[in-house]
């Protein structure tokens, strides 16, 4: 995606040396600022601190770790350690365990002093198969968008509702929501997106605004609670979200605050539709509610993050002194709520079935 006319992934390589460069997403929208990580104890900052987070990126930053790791220490011990530090930095995206996984497999039978090459050129192709992925998902999104205008008067758009961000900072590149959108807006498919403002972090006003508006997608930042009224106003068209993990049955966990869009959208007749890699299915998994959820610190929910007149970036107090706060950081829809999963493979209901019919190589998982 272009940044000020110039391409970015949200994670790469640096030339001339083992350095892994991502964008801070702690401080958009407000400045973009690249920051380097030499070490797994670096990465495993930044992604619980979040400076990279949503589900796909925050596997590839954890492969990347695993390279870094490989350089300081290529022992069995090495790998075991960079795997178990990693792991333990958030526990409801999967793709983080996915990527893990990969990582120790392929890793185990290489001998230790090659395995810092390998790391990178594993962790590499990860990143590489993210954008594809993400690519393929637009790809078979756009279908539905453009089945959607093709049902309004000419030149009407196609209005889609999102929560937090499941774009391309969020992944490689693309992102999964966020990929039929960008896709059917170069098609010339004119889209408009209500951006849920997603507290209590912003994600929606601080990341997908951002991207979108990099973009030049038309779109609003709507307060969280609106999407209802929308709804029910005929103003919303679909609802496309990403997913943090999807059981076998197709349960989905999201962003706290989906499960309320996805009830409003039963209600009013919206469809709702979930977009995701292969990563991001926990096959061992056939109820939602199993799904860990991420408690987060109550200073998120007390405190907002803005820029003042003056141009400073300062945090505020939105709560009386001593207020307490919980702050759940996803929720759980149950899969009878969701028109649809679309992944790289195509579209298919949220359902064992439906899984089963687009990745037939593990129905002995599911
Ligand atoms: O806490 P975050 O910002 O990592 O949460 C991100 C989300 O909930 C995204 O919607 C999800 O990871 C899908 S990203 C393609």
């Amino acid at each position: 995606m272009r940044i000020g006319g110039k391409s970015y992934r949200t994670i790469w390589v640096d030339e001339g040396g083992p350095h892994v460069s991502i964008i801070d997403q702690t401080k958009l929208p407000h400045r973009f600022e690249i920051v380097r990580l030499t070490t797994a104890g670096e990465v495993a900052h930044a992604i619980r601190t979040m400076q990279v987070r949503g589900a796909p990126l925050i596997g590839i930053t954890a492969a990347y770790g695993v390279a870094l790791a490989m350089i300081a220490d290529p022992s069995d011990a090495g790998l075991e350690t960079a795997v178990a530090l990693l792991a333990r930095q958030r526990p409801t995206a999967v793709n983080l365990r996915w990527a893990l996984d990969e990582m120790r497999r392929n890793l185990a039978s290489v001998a230790q002093p090659y395995r810092a090459k390998a790391a990178f050129a594993l962790a590499g192709r990860l990143a590489d198969d993210d954008v594809v992925t993400c690519k393929k998902i637009g790809e078979h999104g756009i279908q539905i968008i453009r089945a959607i205008a093709a049902r309004k008067q000419p030149g009407q758009r196609v209005n889609v509702l999102t929560h937090c961000n499941a774009g391309w900072l969020a992944c490689v590149d693309w992102g999964t929501a966020t990929s039929p959108i960008y896709h059917a807006h170069d098609a010339g498919i004119p889209v408009h997106v209500w951006v849920d403002e997603t507290r209590p972090r912003n994600q929606g006003a601080a990341l997908t605004a951002f991207e979108l508006g990099s973009h030049g997608v038309p779109h609003t930042l709507i307060a969280d609670n609106a999407g209802g009224h929308l709804m029910q106003h005929g103003e919303v068209d679909l609802v496309i979200v990403g997913t943090d993990r999807v059981t076998a049955t197709g349960d989905v966990a999201n962003k706290i605050g989906t499960y309320l869009k996805a009830l409003a959208a039963k209600d009013t007749g919206v469809p709702f539709y979930v977009a995701l890699p292969h990563s991001t299915i926990d096959w061992s998994l056939s109820d939602g509610m199993e799904i860990p959820i991420e408690e987060r610190s109550g200073d998120e929910v007390l405190r907002l993050s803005g820029r003042t007149a003056a141009g400073d970036v300062q945090l505020f107090d939105i709560a009386p002194e001593g207020c307490r706060a919980a702050n759940p950081a996803f929720d759980v829809t149950p899969a009878r709520l969701v028109t649809g999963l679309i992944t790289e493979r195509g579209i298919c209901p949220a359902s064992r079935d439906g899984l089963v019919g687009l990745y037939p190589e593990r129905e002995a998982a599911a």
